[in-house]
């Protein structure tokens, strides 16, 4: 049995079912600021790196008092506690889930010896490569997947500003052969350095990857595969098997998605050099930190996560959209993906029984403002209400090649990104009556159309809720700090569902089935299959 109370089986959950019933259901955001001046200052928040406006929320004291009450009935003071101190909540695993000792200074946390030397030899080792002059490396070919590649391609692309040029990281990551074929393009051994990643090595993206960068680097005269291909890995046996003896190894503690402050790490420390990533660390330490001492009330994860909780279950909002406003964070979304909806996707509690209630929602979205060109008119006027995440970075960098005219004119087109960012999420909350479309010149629409009926199509509910969240600019610490908050949010919400969001068997029956398909390619062997699978295996033969 579970060592927390449910959270639907105590009083605070029928508690919001009526608040939200009462008045959470008619709660307009536009009114709460005309009964609220200040409003803006009671809910934003400064965390360590990340300044948070909740204020264009549906929230309000009542709701905020309630959660509370619902966080402190499953415990999610002790729930915290048990995740920094070690014991093992990944329990259909039997782990401990420790990825915040990988970011603790030296000598607080846990394994902090182990965990220390550890990132000490990879990042000497990254040094070492970075040193362009000495290694002669001009491009790293990083292969892995999910959590193996997610993190270090999402930081590295968010701080290129701290990359020298002359350096090129590229990630391979889909068994799809168009993914790798086009990076080997232009490569050539002797300045290339591989790193393999994979915590099990056996995964079959990332293995099929591997062997055919091996083939490909002896095809074109390569030589030293020991110097030239690295891993990090846990299971180094594997590895040397494949026949690389460089290898960094973690920990069973250490999650896949939740591991790119391990090793796997390693593409960014070459990257950005080894004093950015500790920078990386301390910002998430810095973010834990904050998780893990400041009052639940003023607790940036914690208020996060339990909005969550609030829209999914009570609200019954089923998805929530990211909109990073800085180019850099383009992969955030995809990054967040694996984070929420692998960790909370569950559909038991601790103790396997089915749930009543909904737990992650799908998380989606696109860097702005890329994203309003395509799917915000959904976001405005579609039958679903969507609440929107926007992240603003205040202060540009571009690197030093941009100088003079150009930084002018890119300095003006950070105004103009921050100004549609604000824009978007007014207008979301705002709206538009159909009085106030009414009164509008429309120079395009048609004029063979009934004016209210056009007023109508061009008026906008509002009242749709969205966060935006502050950097002063994207450096490893304020990054670190952002990822970390993304962690601890979807810590708490899975602690307050009651599921375990360290573990992931549901990606492992398509891996089974693929496997026994996967001859029936060749052979045509179609036996046992259902229809479906067994006509489209007939058609993929042809
Ligand atoms: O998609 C399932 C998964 O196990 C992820 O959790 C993990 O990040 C990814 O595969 C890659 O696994 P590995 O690092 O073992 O290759």
């Amino acid at each position: 049995m579970s060592d927390y109370p449910r959270c639907d089986r105590g009083p605070s959950w029928a508690a919001l079912q009526s608040h939200f019933q009462q008045s959470g259901a008619a709660f307009d955001v536009r009114r709460a600021f005309d009964a609220e001046p200040g409003r803006f200052a009671r809910w934003s928040l400064q965390a360590p790196e990340v300044f948070a406006d909740l204020s264009k929320n549906r929230i309000d004291e009542r709701t905020l008092e309630l959660l509370l009450d619902l966080a402190a009935e499953v415990r999610l003071e002790s729930q915290r506690e048990a995740l920094f101190t070690g014991a093992p909540i990944n329990l259909t695993e039997g782990r401990a889930v420790l990825h915040t000792a990988l970011r603790a200074p030296a000598g607080q946390g846990p394994f902090s010896d182990e965990v220390q030397a550890s990132l000490d030899r990879m990042l000497a080792f990254a040094d070492s490569v970075r040193d362009q002059a000495r290694s002669g490396i001009t491009d790293v070919v990083h292969i892995g997947i999910g959590g193996s590649d997610l993190g270090p391609a999402m930081v590295v692309q968010a701080l290129q500003a701290f990359v020298p040029a002359t350096l090129k990281l590229h990630f391979v990551s889909n068994v799809d052969g168009h993914d790798l074929a086009p990076v080997l393009r232009g490569l050539r051994p002797e300045t290339t350095q591989f790193i393999i990643a994979s915590k099990t090595f056996t995964t079959q993206e990332t293995l099929a990857n591997a062997l055919a960068a091996k083939a490909w680097f002896l095809q074109q005269g390569g030589t030293d595969i020991a110097r030239h291909f690295a891993a990090t890995t846990s299971n180094a046996k594997a590895a040397a098997e494949f026949g690389i003896s460089t290898t960094f190894g973690f920990w069973d503690w250490v999650g896949g998605r939740y591991s790119l402050w391990s090793v796997i790490g390693l593409p960014i420390a070459i990257a950005v050099g080894s004093a950015q990533f500790r920078a990386l660390l301390a910002g998430a330490h810095a973010m834990d930190q904050h998780f893990r001492t400041a009052p639940l009330a003023r607790n940036l994860p914690v208020l996060l996560g339990l909005l969550d909780v609030w829209y999914r279950n009570f609200h019954g909002f089923t998805s929530r959209s990211v909109a990073p406003y800085h180019q850099g964070l383009r992969r955030l979304p995809a990054y967040l993906q694996q984070l929420e909806m692998e960790s909370n996707g569950k559909g038991v509690d601790r103790d396997g029984a089915s749930l009543p209630y909904g737990t992650s929602p799908v998380v989606w979205g696109e860097a702005g403002t890329n994203g309003q060109h395509a799917y915000f008119q959904m976001l405005h006027q579609g039958t679903d209400v969507i609440p929107v995440e926007f992240i603003a970075v205040k202060r540009p960098q571009y690197g030093e090649h941009v100088q003079g005219e150009l930084l002018a004119r890119l300095s003006d087109q950070h105004t103009k990104l921050l100004a549609n960012c604000l824009a978007q999420s007014q207008a979301l909350m705002q709206g538009k009556t159909a009085d106030a479309a009414r009164a509008e010149s429309a120079p395009t629409a048609s004029k063979d159309l009934a004016p209210d009926v056009l007023a109508r199509h061009r008026s906008f509910p509002g009242n749709r809720p969205s966060t935006t969240l502050l950097l002063e600019a994207l450096t490893p610490s304020s990054l670190g700090a952002l990822i970390a908050l993304y962690e601890q949010r979807v810590f708490v919400s899975g602690a307050v569902w009651g599921i375990n969001s360290f573990d992931q068997w549901g990606v492992e029956l398509g891996k089974a089935l693929c496997n026994s398909l996967l001859p029936r390619l060749s052979t045509g062997d179609a036996s046992g299959l259902d229809g479906s699978t067994a006509g489209l295996l007939a058609k993929l033969r042809d």
